[in-house]
């Protein structure tokens, strides 16, 4: 039993654009982030307002907000780690903002230098804030099929970060498969404990495709009932905090996966071949995603 619509959360700008070693222009940003509003994706992680020291990729997000040409409907969403974050976001007029945890003590230092109930901590004062400016709030967890420096994770882990989050406030929780190592059972366990005491619907799947594994997991993810699934055009991306992370699952093989098994998405995949390539022609780097090369010429 599939549902008949998907909610594809765009990350290519954010997720997909952090870890490339050339800064792009705030100009490129912008045409692909108003590209992709065009292509029909409803939400597009634009941003981050984190330490320029730490992701100097980001530190432009303010001018990119501020360039956009906002469709109506399309969330602009950015990537607030505490309070400062929150700030730069809110001036910006990020539609949602969303803060990072992570099921692994060791990613949580090295990716946002507190550990896991320190962030708690700000992500608190984080939510608190955006309540009472009327702005929703999404949830990441990190690591959940595993962690670079401390390998398996345990479910039970994911689950208490996940609830924290949700507890505080989040609308959703995404689920990140940082470093790309979950498989299809690990998958499968893992969401079974999560929906034994989390509703559905506030569950998200963020995959990174390091070992060609993301999209099963996301056919996993739909068995069980989940449909709002994270992903980056042209398969951009990678964690500068994961080493041997690669690119997110790339967005237009989800949308031919989801077109083929009849769930409607809103998304011109067509629209997103181009995209794909576009960007991967400015980042000279080679298009990641089978879809996109296999439908550009066509
Ligand atoms: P810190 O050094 O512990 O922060 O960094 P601090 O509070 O001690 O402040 C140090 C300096 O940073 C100060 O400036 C602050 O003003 C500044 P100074 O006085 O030295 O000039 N600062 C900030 N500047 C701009 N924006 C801010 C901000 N906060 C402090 N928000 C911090 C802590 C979290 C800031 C830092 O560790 C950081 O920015 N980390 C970057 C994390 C990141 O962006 N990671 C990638 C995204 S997460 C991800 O990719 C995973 C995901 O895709 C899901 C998945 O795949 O698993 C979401
Ligand atoms: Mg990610």
């Amino acid at each position: 039993n599939y549902p008949s619509h998907a909610n594809i959360v765009e990350v290519g700008p954010r997720d997909g654009l952090q870890n490339e070693a050339s800064l792009l222009h705030i100009a490129d940003k912008v045409n692909l982030i108003n590209a992709l509003s065009q292509a029909g994706l409803q939400h597009i992680e634009s941003g981050s307002f984190v330490s320029p020291k730490w992701v100097p990729q980001m530190a432009n997000s303010d001018q990119v907000f501020a360039n956009i040409t906002r469709k109506a409907g399309v969330i602009y969403s950015a990537l607030t780690p505490n309070l400062k974050g929150y700030e730069g976001a809110s001036a910006a007029n990020a539609d949602t903002v969303a803060v990072f945890a992570s099921a692994s003590s060791s990613f949580s230092m090295k990716n946002i230098n507190c550990d896991i109930p320190t962030s708690i901590e700000r992500f608190t004062a984080v939510i608190e804030q955006a309540k009472k400016d009327n702005r929703p709030v999404r949830g990441y967890v990190s690591c959940v099929l595993g962690c670079p420096y401390e390998g398996d994770v345990s479910p039970q882990a994911v689950l208490d970060v996940t609830k924290a989050l949700l507890d505080l406030g989040c609308y959703e929780v995404s689920l990140g498969d940082t470093i790309g190592v979950g498989t299809a059972l690990k998958t499968k366990k893992l969401t079974d404990l999560l929906i034994s005491q989390i509703s559905i619907n506030k569950l998200a799947l963020h995959c990174h495709d390091t070992y060609g594994q993301a999209l099963t997991n996301v056919l996993i993810g739909l068995q069980q009932g989940i449909n709002t699934f994270d992903s980056s055009v042209g398969g951009l991306g990678g964690c500068p905090y994961a080493a041997g992370a690669s690119g997110n699952l790339a967005s237009e093989d989800l949308v031919y996966m989801l077109n083929n098994m009849g769930i409607e998405t809103g998304v011109d995949l067509q629209k997103m071949v181009h995209i794909g390539q576009e960007i991967s022609d400015v980042l000279g780097r080679k298009n990641q995603s089978k879809t996109g090369i296999a439908l550009y010429n066509k």
